[in-house]
């Protein structure tokens, strides 16, 4: 299936590899579907791995944004504004807006496979280090070690119920979504601009967790160099603003913090466990987690993977809910991030029974975008690229 999904060719004298998240519906290359593409091709083909994640940092512009979204087949025009962070509607090579920032750690899971390639580790470090510096430099302007995300599908979880508080009428799947990426072009989309601005900005849970542990990777792929240090002191900084601002004492869960003022969005998603898989952070932190919410029944412990939404939250729904994401299904990538963590920590009959059932659904619906997680049913694009992802955890829990 992946290798039916690959795309391969060059735009403007450059070339390009990579896999599409799926045919006809996600033909472009997306950033965090890349990085978790890199990391099931690098235990079946390490050469397609390298070259999907060679590919996105040659997107990345000079001052180190890596996009979000980028265009090798034909670049966005104005009938792709409405749904593309772009910065212009003349015609853009990819979004001026990001994703989720897990490059260096997928870096990282690639260059260990990468035996016919010891170079792979150091080429990337220059690139690494722009985007990484990028987003500390961009993206914190109240310097508390938070990364803020200009629009809800940065974080990749574009229809969460929990940016509703946050982000209003321009949540993504309203009209205002347009508006706010109207408003960010006009300012050029420089971060610190558009957020003095609009106030509608949020320091997300679940980026700032994949920031931490890219950081980390960064500082393990720098090795002997004096420059380690700097990305680890960072990696440390942000797993303590996560404990510290973000952590709800009540619920055990780790809460978004919207706007200049910081106010927490109490929604219960998967987003809130993420912190889960820092293993830096105290273990009853994270024993909470999983006690009181993952194996929870009326939670998240559900027959097919882990619900996006708390089971018990207003807000859930366990299957499509008209064109809108992440409010319920269960996505393979929650999984894959969390299992590991709970294994981690003692769980391994617990993350073994959710990865069966996990199993069971893909084995039954074939590899879809997401999950009803009562029923195990297949929703949304089919030959989804990131549901491989399973690949990578049988791999690594019994
Ligand atoms: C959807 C998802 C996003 C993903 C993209 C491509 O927009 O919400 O997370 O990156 O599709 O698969």
């Amino acid at each position: 299936m992946l290798r039916g999904n690959w795309r391969e060719g060059v735009r403007d004298g450059v070339h390009f590899a990579y896999t599409c998240p799926a045919p006809r519906r996600y033909v472009h290359q997306w950033y965090w579907d890349s990085c978790f593409h890199a990391i099931v091709w690098s235990r079946i083909e390490p050469r397609r791995a390298r070259a999907e994640l060679r590919t996105l940092l040659r997107a990345a512009g000079e001052d180190g944004l890596v996009p979000h979204t980028v265009f090798w087949d034909r670049p966005a025009r104005w009938r792709r504004a409405p749904l593309y962070a772009t910065l212009t509607v003349r015609g853009s090579g990819a979004t001026a807006s990001t994703q989720t920032p897990l490059l260096a750690l997928a870096w990282e899971r690639v260059a260990e496979a990468s035996v016919d390639a010891p170079g792979f580790a150091a080429e990337g470090l220059d690139g690494l280090r722009r985007h990484y510096d990028w987003l500390a430099r961009e993206r914190d302007p109240d310097d508390d070690g938070l990364l803020s995300i200009l629009h809800p599908d940065e974080s990749g979880l574009d229809d969460s119920p929990k940016y509703a508080a946050a982000f209003g009428w321009m949540q993504h799947d309203r009209p205002g979504y347009f508006v706010s990426v109207e408003r960010a072009r006009r300012l050029g989309y420089r971060s610190r601009a558009v957020m003095a601005a609009g106030d509608r900005h949020v320091e997300d849970v679940l980026f700032n967790v994949a920031y931490a542990l890219s950081l980390r990777a960064l500082a393990r792929l720098l090795g002997e160099s004096p420059h380690a240090a700097v990305y680890r002191a960072r990696a440390e900084r942000t797993e303590r603003a996560l404990v510290e601002r973000c952590l709800d004492e009540r619920s055990g869960l780790f809460f978004d913090l919207a706007g200049a003022a910081e106010r927490p969005l109490r929604v219960s998603t998967w987003s809130a466990l993420a912190p889960l898989a820092l293993t830096g952070l105290p273990d009853d932190v994270r024993r909470r987690l999983v006690e009181e919410h993952l194996l929870h029944p009326r939670r998240y412990r559900a027959p097919a993977g882990i619900p996006s939404v708390a089971m018990d939250e207003p807000a859930f729904r366990a299957g499509f809910d008209r064109f809108r994401t992440w409010r319920g299904p269960a996505w393979v990538n929650s999984a894959w991030l969390l299992l590991p963590a709970m294994a981690d920590l003692g769980y391994e009959t617990e993350a073994a029974d959710i990865l069966r059932g996990v199993l069971a659904a893909i084995d039954r619906e074939g590899f879809r975008e997401y999950y009803n997680p009562h029923t195990g049913r297949g929703h949304g694009a089919r030959d989804f690229g990131w549901s491989t992802l399973v690949v990578d955890l049988v791999g690594r829990i019994a």
